[in-house]
């Protein structure tokens, strides 16, 4: 399992390195490779976790980032832009990144709204910004997203535009594309446009424009607009809901059959800790998988509570129990993955964020602490055990 990834550049290898001989996650001096969990009573997951990272690791027991471990771009989704907390303001936050991440993701600001504010005006900087910080620091992109129905990230223009909507969907895409061909590795070119009905279709307003027809006329655009870019469907509770992954199987025969191009299905995964079962997040990668497709889990995130669960345990802290149970979901997760997915069809794994006090989850109520590292707000970030269950499984023979 242990290879370098592609995006592994010399320069981000030293900088690891460097970085490595000051952080907690860079292991100790005890013999093992590996960093040691801060869980005292996780290791029924772990037990893998010591001896693959040798080979890979410098001199002096350093611990290899997360991405060091994987033959497969390992995202994360950032702020960026105006956003409050962006990365770029953030020292802690760009080392954290180039320690264990290869590959980046917006959180929002490749959004509709943020790159097409008005019709013939496209909003470039902010993203370039962040693309360039990217590539700079050896670190792919993952962009996200060309059509997405939400309400507030159809922009008004678009919502209440009269004229032609094919033609003006397609403009969208292809100028959008074109702009970023070469700078980004992959687009989410279509956006939960399924629902777990019988019909299917999102009632969106793309739908209520042109019938399912958008969905195919944006994979076309953006191959015209750049042939080298992977393109991927992303949807959420494909892992869960089989009528809905069914409508994506079939829009995918369908694509195949027609030769209209998708090079991958984005499972979004905002899963919960106790559902859905291990088995159905198999079976659901492997109708993928046997289809010919990229399996990529685009948006992970796992918090620690199961609010549609009556009979699940309440945590109201981030407790040794919760944490473990969580390190372990983790593990299953990616442990499921690379079990599923042959190396060549592995289109990568991201994560929804860096620390949990910046997941979309959190609410006053309950901070769910769904990610992998913990706060303070400005770092340091510390790896909580939900880390090591991702490095474990990653590091697993
Ligand atoms: C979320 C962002 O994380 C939030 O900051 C924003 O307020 C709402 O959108 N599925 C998606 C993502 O595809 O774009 C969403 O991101 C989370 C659900």
């Amino acid at each position: 399992m242990l290879t370098i990834s592609a995006h592994t550049l010399p320069t981000k290898l030293a900088l690891t390195l460097i970085i490595c001989t000051t952080l907690i996650a860079c292991g100790g001096s005890g013999g093992s490779n590996a960093p040691q969990s801060s869980s005292s009573s996780s290791s029924s997951s772990s037990s893998s976790s010591s001896s693959s990272s040798s080979s890979s690791s410098s001199t002096g027991g350093s611990v290899v980032g997360l991405y060091e471990l994987a033959d497969f771009p390992i995202g994360i989704a950032v702020s960026a832009g105006n956003e409050s907390r962006s990365f770029l303001d953030l020292e802690e936050k760009q080392t954290t990144i180039t320690q264990h991440f290869s590959q980046l993701t917006a959180g929002n600001i490749m959004k509709m709204s943020y790159l097409h504010p008005a019709e013939n005006t496209y909003a470039y900087g902010e993203a370039d910004t962040m693309i360039n910080w990217g590539n700079t620091n050896g670190l792919s992109v993952h962009a996200h997203t060309l059509i997405w129905h939400s309400d507030y990230q159809v922009p008004n223009w678009m919502s209440s535009y009269t004229g032609n909507w094919e033609t003006m969907l397609n403009t969208h895409v292809s100028e959008i594309v074109g702009h970023f061909a070469g700078k980004v590795v992959s687009w989410d070119v279509v956006n939960e446009a399924f629902e777990n009905t019988v019909i299917g279709y999102r009632n969106s307003i793309f739908y209520q424009k042109l019938g399912a027809d958008y969905i195919e006329n944006a994979f076309s655009a953006a191959r015209a607009a750049d042939a080298d870019v992977e393109l991927y469907y992303n949807d959420f509770n494909l892992v869960s809901e089989t009528t809905k992954l069914n409508h994506v199987l079939a829009m995918v025969d369908d694509f195949q059959d027609r030769a209209i191009p998708i090079d991958g299905i984005g499972f979004q995964m905002h899963i919960q800790i106790d559902y859905p079962s291990i088995e159905s997040i198999r079976s659901a990668f492997k109708a993928v998988v046997d289809r010919g497709l990229k399996v990529k889990i685009t948006e992970l995130d796992i918090p620690i509570n199961n609010p549609y669960n009556a009979n699940a345990t309440v945590y109201t802290s981030l407790t040794e129990e919760a944490a473990t149970r969580q390190r372990q979901r983790y593990f299953a997760v990616v442990e499921a993955y690379l079990a599923e997915v042959p190396a060549a069809q592995r289109g990568g794994l991201t994560i929804w964020g860096l620390w949990d006090g910046d997941s979309w989850l959190a609410t006053d109520n309950d901070p769910g602490w769904p990610l992998l590292f913990t706060g303070p707000a400005n770092g340091p970030y510390e790896p909580k055990p939900a880390f090591y269950g991702v490095y474990d499984a990653l590091s697993a023979p």
